[in-house]
């Protein structure tokens, strides 16, 4: 099979790793990649929000099948265009992608299908939202309706400060996505991820895992994309899994499928751990950046076959494949990240670390000539396994400690929770 990744990020170049290494491969591009995904795919420059450069590109060079990794891409529509074109593509369609573009799309479809999750109202203007916010109080969460690049999310303490939040959704900090806001109830709990494909009817559940949003060590700082995470996330007990998909992830399946909108690609459940249950956070239609990094490193499975089943509705009857360590993944940015940064410092030793239980996954980095060099916020991604959480984390952190970057920075607590909770 010849296989196309489009992204750049951790996460594409943990994808385009792990399917490399399967036998079903004949050969894989990735575009626009990044400066590490040159070891396992061939990669493409090429402007990935122009639909038909991307067609045109899978034409020419026999693509039998697309795996579309960034939630840009899912939500402005590019695996229909793809399909359209008559190429297999492991993205959900636009339709069932507002599961993510869209949070006021999420909730309407849980009173739909009485999926668990805060109470809301949804407002397109800012008068209507303040009125609601001041009958409701803090703490209280503010959400843009649309894509905002992982910034439309205001957990705010005070009145004050969602006040603040719901001025600037509709001044426009977030463009179209600020059009109009969700306002949830504030949730008490602890968050965990977990991540099912989907092929419109048929589930295979993946795993679980547990990031680090916050920028500085002991949750502090500003939100960030992800600082690192771990799986599997064990304070997701059997119990918890199996209500999580009973009352979310299959009202969720049904209620797309019903609707003429089926869900086909994986479904990353946010969800908090409530003393009621379960409940859902977010639903994201693509795969974690950086909880992708920790899943490859576990799955024992072929990935391929699995994404290619998804995308093409045969998912039943496939299983996967765990090992039974513990991963986890520290992100190293560019210091300033999550606010601007400056691009084009040199990272050293980065490139000679890679073995079986450590690997050092690119996202923010280019090549000249030999150097490698910062090109972003999030640079690289050190994951690494072990027996244990604690030693997981311990591997995780030598290699992140011979990496020469004096313009990087990350935390050095990644996993604390579930390490003080079981002690190891
Ligand atoms: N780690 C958060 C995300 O992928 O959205």
């Amino acid at each position: 099979m010849r296989v196309l990744v489009i992204g750049s990020g951790g996460r594409e170049h943990a994808l385009a790793w792990k399917i490399a290494q399967s036998p079903l491969l004949s050969k894989l591009f990735i575009a626009p990649g990044n400066g590490g995904t040159d070891a396992v795919a061939e990669t493409i420059a090429m402007d990935i929000t122009d639909h038909w450069a991307v067609i045109d590109f899978c034409k020419l060079n026999a693509i039998d099948f697309v795996v579309v990794g960034p939630d840009a891409q899912v939500v402005a529509g590019l695996g229909d265009d793809i399909r359209a074109a008559g190429v297999s593509c492991f993205c959900p369609s636009k339709a069932a992608g507002q599961l993510e573009g869209s949070k006021s799309f999420t909730k309407a479809l849980c009173d739909e299908m009485d999926i668990p999750t805060a109470c809301y109202g949804h407002f397109d203007t800012e008068a209507a939202a303040l009125a609601y916010l001041y009958t409701q109080g803090a703490p209280i969460v503010i959400k843009a309706d649309g894509l905002a690049a992982g910034k439309g999310v205001t957990v705010a303490m005070s009145v004050e400060e969602a006040e603040a939040a719901i001025i600037d959704c509709f001044s426009g900090a977030f463009g179209g996505a600020g059009a109009s806001v969700v306002i949830e109830q504030f949730m008490e709990g602890e968050e965990v991820s977990l991540f099912v494909l989907c092929d419109g009817t048929n589930i295979l559940p993946l795993t679980t895992a547990q990031d680090h949003k916050r920028a500085f060590d002991g949750d502090c700082g500003p939100n960030t994309g992800g600082m690192g995470a771990y799986s599997p996330a064990p304070v997701m007990t059997g119990e918890i899994y199996q209500q999580t998909l009973d009352r979310i992830i299959w009202p969720t399946v049904r209620g797309l499928a019903a609707r003429g909108t089926p869900y086909q690609g994986v479904l990353y459940a946010g969800l908090m751990l409530t003393s009621d249950g379960p409940k859902l956070v977010e639903y994201n239609a693509r795969f974690g950046d950086p909880e992708t990094q920790v899943l490859v490193m576990r799955m024992q499975s072929d990935l391929l076959p699995l994404l290619h089943a998804t995308a093409t509705g045969t998912l039943a009857g496939h299983d996967v494949v765990w090992n039974d360590q513990f991963a986890i993944t520290v992100v190293m940015a560019t210091k300033g990240y999550p606010g601007p940064v400056v691009n084009g410092s040199e990272i050293r030793n980065a490139q000679t670390l890679d073995n079986g239980d450590l690997q050092v996954f690119h996202a923010g980095t280019r090549r000249d000539g030999d150097r490698l060099l910062a090109a972003g916020g999030r640079v690289l991604c050190v994951t690494a396994l072990g027996q244990t959480l604690h030693e997981a984390q311990t591997f995780a952190y030598a290699g992140v400690d011979q990496i020469v970057w004096p313009e990087g920075f990350c935390r050095r607590d990644i996993g604390w929770r579930e390490i003080e909770r079981n002690g190891r």
